[in-house]
């Protein structure tokens, strides 16, 4: 097992490199020879090599690595680009001194990264190694994704990385997902992204001017983005690792889970119980419960019977709209009579020892072996136990859990000893499975960072084959690098706290900076402590589904197993008309999430934003994660604590308005300060930023798919040039042609705003039913004209407000027909 090691050692024992490097037709490449001294875990490569290309003019790859090792590549993760020629005109410089590197930003002279004036030293062990880059500022950081912290990391810090199923810690102690990447943001504005591409344990320390990066194998393999907005970072950032898939529209509607629902009657009765309270619901999660004997693609055949769970899946999503998701874990049971053991075996697709046995560890069922699926020949296998549990439970998504692995064993179940190394990074010994496990890709050691990406990948493309035409939705508990480009993630496990509530915004956030835009934490809390003598905070539970309605692409209410129910009907009628107002309030901005999430998928801007990502230029915005944006349009100011109804908030300088009532709002707007804002329990604040323009439906249903195809009406918010802009996305709701779609791009001034299509590729009768105007500055409006004249309307202006409004008095405007309004 691992070991916990001296960092003296490592702090102290440098081996002294010499550099030699010449230019290359991509770049550069070069040598580092050792000359002297000892890194901190002997025997250090005598040699190394460097390679270095432009790749783009804002990408810049570097590798340093020993040529005598095996070097594997990470599979499924970089798109494929051949680079054979540097770009011509980068926007960076590279110099070469100290046996070290400097990337420079040409405009600013900002030295980016700088391995030149290390102190601990670049080292290459077997098993250890090291390369520190220097920052003459204490940087603010994003990412590392996936622990609990605040969004902007601390002035200090050392985390660890790799993917451990770990119960909620709030110290930073790394969870389920591995995403070696981060933004730093510079003072000025300037933000610049880091991809240590590396699967191995490792960590990434900050430290008196040095941020260090370390693992226990592989290569020190860089991808440097030049942003320089975060925008810019994420777009360089997924083009390298491809951009997140698009979900289908039902997943931007209310999800309700809870492992322990004891029958499909149970399930049943708490879909009818939303239903009866007017409260909708999309979709519908079986934890393992309704597994037989949790065994994976079975049922239990006395509380969730095939034919009853079919006849209630069909009935759910044809005459409700009302979709279905259920749990697959990774871990097959052990048992000879059982088909999915059975295949693996004879297949020999599993995790071995190094001994050659299959690996057994324990989860759910009890002794259980696990599929190896960074063997690509595994396709056919994983492909048919979906077919067949489809035909039994017919799912509109998969939800994939425990695939970090999480093994309950803590290692080997029985009395073999894993290996000792002499270093690793700290806090990774929760439910691991045996570093030293082999499986088709070489070491497990190397694999287990990527398992839960490839396990998503075999379950895309099963999906894919059994659904032809129709986008997958996967929603995983692990991940690393690229994961977006295939399925979604949740927060795991949290508690029922305020903190936890709290801790999630910087969650998502961080999330989205990692591509994994569509996300969201269990709402309520997963795990209450104690509920028979603590009852769950029905206050708590409202505050949260404020935060998820406006902040949560992913809008799931889940629970375990021992900590009681907490579906948002529960806590009398008070509670549920204020829970329901949101619910609907999400289905009247559902087309808002989705349009941001086409957006992700297009250029890989994350659904919701932080404060320093719309306004980088206001250094007051760098370190808020208590409020957040959902785009660039609403700035969400949540109330997060316990007992009170004020919450504070910062209101960059823009012109605000109040979502609720579309008015400029005059405590806030213009600011540049910290306001304080009175919030009752049935409100959150909610802002649009000036300058944005979308849409909104005024329908509910108690399906989003029963709405999705309503009226909308469309928004516009003048900033203090008068001016706004933005989108609307429709499509087919789950086709996976991404040329099928319609794509409208609005504009809007003092007197005029156009219509137009960006992408004309879907046709549908949908219509736009309205448009408000606010911020105008107009003494008066007479006039407006709308060209082509397809649909009959009236006006009305408040010149007090500067609101115009104009209604349709007929059948209103297809949404895909461009148009000129003009007012005067
Ligand atoms: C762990 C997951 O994080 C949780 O959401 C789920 O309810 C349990 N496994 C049981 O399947």
């Amino acid at each position: 097992m691992f070991i916990l090691t001296s960092l003296i050692a490592y702090c102290l024992a440098i081996a002294e490199y010499k550099q030699t490097v010449e230019q290359t037709a991509y770049g550069y490449k070069g040598t580092y020879k050792k000359e002297s001294g000892q890194g901190p875990f002997p025997p250090d490569a005598e040699t190394m090599n460097f390679e270095l290309h432009i790749e783009t003019e804002n990408r810049l790859h570097f590798r340093i690595f020993d040529p005598l090792k095996p070097n594997r590549e990470i599979p499924d993760v970089i798109l494929p680009a051949e680079v054979t020629e540097a770009a011509q005109n980068p926007n960076f410089e590279i110099t070469f001194e100290n046996n070290g590197m400097q990337v420079i930003r040409k405009s600013t002279k900002d030295v980016i990264w700088d391995s030149s004036t290390s102190t601990r030293g670049l080292v290459f062990a077997d098993e250890f190694i090291q390369i520190d880059t220097s920052t003459s500022h204490v940087p603010i950081i994003y990412g590392l994704h996936e622990r609990r912290t605040r969004f902007a990391l601390p002035s200090k810090f050392n985390y660890s990385l790799y993917t451990v199923d770990r119960n909620t810690p709030a110290d930073g102690k790394g969870l389920y997902g591995q995403h070696p990447f981060y933004v730093e943001l510079r003072p000025g504005g300037d933000s610049h992204g880091v991809l240590f591409l590396n699967s191995h344990p490792s960590e990434v320390e900050v430290e008196r001017g040095f941020i260090s990066f370390r693992s226990m194998g592989g290569m020190l393999d860089f991808y440097i983005l030049l942003g320089p907005s975060q925008e810019d970072v994420m777009r360089q950032y997924t083009d390298l690792v491809g951009r997140p898939c698009l979900v289908p529209q039902w997943a931007m509607g209310f999800h309700n889970c809870k492992w322990g629902y004891k029958s499909l009657t149970e399930v049943q009765g708490v879909v009818d119980s939303y239903r009866q309270n007017n409260m909708p619901i999309d979709c519908i999660w079986f934890d393992i419960d309704y597994m037989n004997e949790y065994r994976l693609f079975t049922l239990d055949p006395v509380n969730y019977p095939g034919d009853k769970l079919r006849a209630f899946l069909k009935e759910q999503k044809e005459t409700h709209g009302t979709y279905s998701t259920a749990i697959v874990d990774p871990g097959v049971f052990v048992d000879e009579n059982y088909a999915a053991y059975k295949e693996l075996v004879a297949n020999k697709m599993h995790l071995n020892t190094p001994r050659g046995d299959m690996y057994i560890g324990k989860v759910w069922p009890g002794s259980t072996i696990f599929p190896d699926f960074s063997n690509n020949n595994i396709q056919d296998y994983w492909y048919k136990f979906h077919k067949t549990f489809l035909e039994e439970m017919p799912l509109d998504g998969i939800w994939n859990d425990m695939n970090e692995i999480a093994n309950f064993c803590d290692g080997y179940c029985n009395e073999s000893k894993d290996r000792e190394y002499a270093w690793t990074p700290a806090n990774l010994t929760v439910h691991q499975t045996p570093t030293e496990l082999t499986c088709h890709h070489g070491p497990w050691l190397e694999a287990r960072g990527f398992y839960g990406n490839q396990e998503n990948k075999h379950t895309a493309e099963a999906l894919r084959k059994l659904r032809p035409g129709k986008r997958p939705f996967i929603l995983s508990r692990a991940s690393f690098v690229g994961a977006g480009r295939t399925n979604t993630i949740w927060l795991g496990d949290n508690h029922g706290t305020y903190s936890d509530m709290e801790d999630s915004i910087a969650g998502v956030l961080t999330s989205g900076l990692s591509g994994l835009p569509y996300v969201g934490a269990d709402i309520g809390g997963f795990t209450w402590d104690n509920v028979k003598e603590k009852p769950i905070d029905p206050n708590l539970v409202t505050r949260w589904i404020q935060v998820g309605t406006f902040l949560y692409p992913f809008y799931r209410n889940h629970i375990d197993s021992s900590s009681g129910y907490h579906e948002w009907y529960r806590f009398g009628e008070t509670y549920t008309a204020i829970n329901r107002k949101f619910m609907e309030e999400r289905q009247h901005i559902q087309s808002l999430f989705y349009t941001l999430m086409h957006e992700s998928h297009q250029t890989g801007a994350p659904i919701v934003r932080s404060m320093s990502y719309v306004f980088r230029f206001d250094g007051a915005t760098y370190e808020i994660d208590n409020q957040a944006m959902l785009g660039s349009t609403l700035l969400v100011t949540p109330v997060l604590k316990n007992n009170t109804n004020t919450v504070k908030g910062y209101f960059p300088q823009e012109r605000w308005y109040d979502y609720w009532t579309n008015e400029e709002d005059s405590r806030v707007t213009m600011k540049g300060a910290e306001v304080s804002l009175e919030t009752p329990l049935d409100s959150i604040n909610v802002h649009i930023k000036g300058g944005s323009i979308f849409a909104r439906q005024r329908k509910n249903a108690l399906a989003l798919s029963k709405m999705w195809d309503t009226p909308f009406y469309l928004t516009a918010a003048l900033d203090s040039s008068l001016h706004a802009e933005g989108q609307l996305f429709v499509d087919n709701h789950d086709d996976s042609n991404d040329e099928n779609v319609l794509q409208m791009k609005y504009t809007c001034t003092n007197t005029t705003m156009t219509v137009r299509a960006l992408k004309r590729g879907f046709r549908t009768n949908q219509i736009v039913e309205g448009f408000m105007i606010v911020g105008l500055k107009q003494a008066a409006i007479r006039r407006v004209q709308i060209t082509p004249n397809v649909a009959p309307y009236s006006f009305n202006y408040n010149a007090e407000k500067g609101k115009l409004q104009i209604q349709t008095t007929g059948n209103g405007w297809p949404v895909g027909t461009e148009l000129n309004i003009q007012w005067a």
